[in-house]
């Protein structure tokens, strides 16, 4: 296939993003701009919607089998297992709701997740009369076996579901989903993933024995919002029982729209694990733009993504600190995610330093009180001097120095 430079993506080259201002954007841990191939493709989809309605949906419903089959392949799972969904909160809800549980089954937590990842198992928990157990992660940033260990202690209590992030929204800190899974399966708990702070930008692979995944497309994926999707492992689909189910869910959904006699029936079976929780219409607008982000990603490889962004973090991360930013990036390099959290200098108000950089183009985030710079493939590494001149700048005029 032949691939122009406008849709060819390139470690460190901005190309792609024609419209994208200021000088870093280091925001991709909250949304992604969106690069030229990805709003071509949601221009196409509006034109051919426009031109002919349902010959739209006829033209996109394999292309949309085609984004199952790409994120099938992203997280190594099987497009069978993939469930089209709206967004990361919605997969978690699926599942929460979906579990056959019993009244006193116990849910590991991780204080300090982001709350996706915590409310639907809280309503869950009242709802079904569950026992939230609730971990630290200082315990994990201590070191990966002090966090297994609390881990361990837990499971070995009775649990059902252990639910944690693939990369912790505040710190950056990679989870060790792997090792995590193992301890699972040994003390017979599952585990739920979510997987939005990861995907795109550090490897997460379902063959780890992760049991479900969830993930919306705005972040590390570089999609539009609005558009995410579910893992249900095939060893969990026969265990999953839908309680939020929709007319797509069930078997041959479709079948009464297309054919000569009329074959309407509310009591055809639903469909098992991922495909059941497929409700209704998709956004195929927000999947084909999602479809064209990973074509583009899978032009680098999330090795090579990750690799080269662990490189501008290192650079980035030295010269704040020698500015008296104090780093949450984990010290052990399996756990280093693509985001970079720090606390500020005493005399400096979070907030303000925010909006200082933004005002100088620089784009990052400050959640819970920390700043988190999170670059992308885009983002060249002879960028960071700029942005570290910038800081510099910022920190001047907040310190009344210019
Ligand atoms: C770890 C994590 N999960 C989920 C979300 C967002 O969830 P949703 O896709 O449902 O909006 C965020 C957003 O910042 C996040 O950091």
């Amino acid at each position: 296939m032949h691939l122009d430079r406008q849709s060819v993506s390139r470690l460190g080259d901005r190309l792609l993003f024609p419209d994208l201002e200021g000088s870093a954007y280091l925001a991709h841990a909250a949304i992604s701009p969106l690069s030229t191939p990805v709003a071509e493709r949601i221009a196409e989809v509006t034109r051919d919607y426009g031109r002919g309605g349902m010959a739209g949906f006829v033209r996109w419903a394999p292309r949309l089998q085609q984004v199952r089959r790409d994120l099938a392949a992203l997280i190594s799972a099987e497009p069978s297992e993939i469930a089209f969904i709206a967004n990361t909160t919605q997969g978690v809800i699926d599942i929460a709701f979906g579990l056959p549980w019993r009244k006193g089954d116990r849910v590991v937590l991780f204080d300090g997740e982001f709350p996706a990842n915590v409310t639907p198992w809280q309503q869950a928990a009242e709802e079904f009369g569950l026992e939230l157990c609730w971990l630290s992660l200082d315990a994990f940033h201590d070191s990966v076996d002090a966090g297994l260990a609390d881990l361990e202690r837990a499971l070995d209590r009775g649990v059902r579901v252990v639910a944690v992030s693939a990369v912790q929204y505040k710190t950056g800190l990679r989870m060790p989903l792997a090792e995590m899974a193992a301890l699972c399966h040994k003390y017979g708990a599952e585990i739920f993933v979510d997987a939005i702070q990861a995907l795109g930008a550090t490897p997460v692979d379902v063959s780890w024995g992760i049991d479900y995944l969830s993930s919306g497309s705005h972040k590390h994926l570089m999609g539009a919002e609005g558009a995410g999707f579910l893992y249900v492992a095939e060893r969990c689909a026969a265990t999953l029982k839908p309680r939020l189910a929709g007319w797509l869910g069930h078997e041959d959904p479709a079948a009464f729209l297309m054919g000569d006699e009329p074959r309407l029936r509310y009591d055809n079976p639903l469909q098992r694990g991922a495909q059941a929780l497929e409700i209704g219409t998709s956004n195929v607008i927000g999947l084909a733009a999602l479809g064209a982000s990973i074509e583009l990603l899978r032009q680098l490889g999330v090795p090579a993504i990750h690799a080269h962004i662990d490189a501008y973090l290192d650079q980035l991360e030295a010269g704040l600190v020698e500015r008296g930013f104090i780093s949450h990036r984990a010290k052990v390099p399996a756990l280093r995610s693509t985001l970079l959290s720090m606390a500020v200098p005493h005399d400096v108000r979070l907030s303000k330093l925010g909006a200082a950089l933004r005002e100088r183009g620089v784009v990052c985030n400050t959640p819970d009180g920390l700043i988190r710079f999170a670059p992308h493939w885009p983002n060249a590494h002879d960028e960071v001097p700029k942005v570290l001149a910038i800081m510099d700048e910022a920190l001047a005029a907040l310190r009344g120095r210019v």
